[in-house]
């Protein structure tokens, strides 16, 4: 076996990445870290998976956050270093090129919330809470989740999510646009996989301009993602998948993408 504390299997064109340390919550030490991210690099490479999963191993947490008894040895002189290389984790969600779906099936917490912020979409069981409970530790939040979270649900709820340390229910995540599903325990693999099956046939070039587009375009002004916008459509309408799909809707029948 390749991992000692993930397992990454492709399934139907859906890689699922299992975060497997449930003894301790799933949290993420650097060697998770560098699991995950070698993980991660396998997907985005390959051209059979065309979408992922991130989950966590048994049914009480998906990830409770960064390894504390790591974070207690590391000081002034590394802690820089442990912020960017779990930074490079969730960034590397977010720029897989390729749909990302989180079934969170239990607690994300600290790194693991920040984990679940990376993805495109995040898919609660009824039993998940997420929450950036750093500061009780006297730390805050360094994978993301002071900059992704309030992009989500907006500064003054991000705020209060770290500064009170409350976590949210699945439901209130729902609520809040932070969750795109809530679903039954014993559902949320299944309706995972069906998602992340639907994506897995639409044209994979087009799905990853349009991530581009919203992703970059949210960190711009409304001129310059226009400018993107009209780029990334441009690069598509000279696709192979574009001149596939057009001539299949006019001879009606199903389009065969190849993602060229
Ligand atoms: N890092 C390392 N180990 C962790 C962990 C973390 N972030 N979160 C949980 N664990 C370990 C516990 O130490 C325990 O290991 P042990 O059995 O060897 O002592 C095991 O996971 C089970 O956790 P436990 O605390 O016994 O479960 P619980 O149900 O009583 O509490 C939590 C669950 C999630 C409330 C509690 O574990 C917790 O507060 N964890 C830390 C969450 C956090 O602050 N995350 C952000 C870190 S920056």
């Amino acid at each position: 076996m390749k991992y000692e504390n993930i397992i990454y299997e492709v399934k139907d064109s859906v890689g699922i990445l299992t975060v497997n340390r449930p003894d301790k919550l799933n949290a993420l030490n650097s060697h998770v870290i560098d699991e995950v991210v070698d993980a991660l690099g396998e997907a985005k490479k390959s051209e059979e998976v065309k979408a992922l999963i991130i989950t966590g191993s048994g049914s009480k947490a998906f990830v409770a956050g960064a390894d504390i008894p790591e974070i207690q040895k590391i000081g002034l002189k590394d802690g820089m270093d442990f912020s960017r290389r779990g930074q490079e984790m969730t960034r590397n969600v977010e720029e897989l090129g390729k749909p990302s779906i989180a079934a969170v099936n239990g607690l994300a917490l600290g790194g693991g919330c920040e984990l679940a912020l990376g993805c495109t979409f995040r898919i609660l069981s009824e039993t998940a809470k997420l929450g950036l409970p750093e500061l009780a530790l006297g730390a805050m939040p360094g994978y993301g989740g002071t900059q992704r979270m309030s992009r989500i649900i907006g500064k003054s709820r991000t705020l209060w999510m770290i500064l009170t340390g409350d976590m949210l229910s699945a439901h209130e995540a729902l609520q809040l646009g932070l969750a795109n599903k809530v679903v039954k325990p014993e559902e949320l693999m299944e309706v995972a996989a069906a998602t992340a099956k639907k994506m897995a046939q639409k044209p994979s070039l087009a799905m990853k301009m349009c991530i581009m587009a919203v992703n970059h375009g949210a960190e711009t002004d409304l001129e310059s993602g226009l400018f993107l916008e009209s780029a990334l459509a441009n690069i598509l309408l000279g696709s192979q998948d574009k001149t596939e799909g057009i001539a299949a809707f006019v001879e009606k029948r199903k389009p065969i993408f190849t993602g060229k």
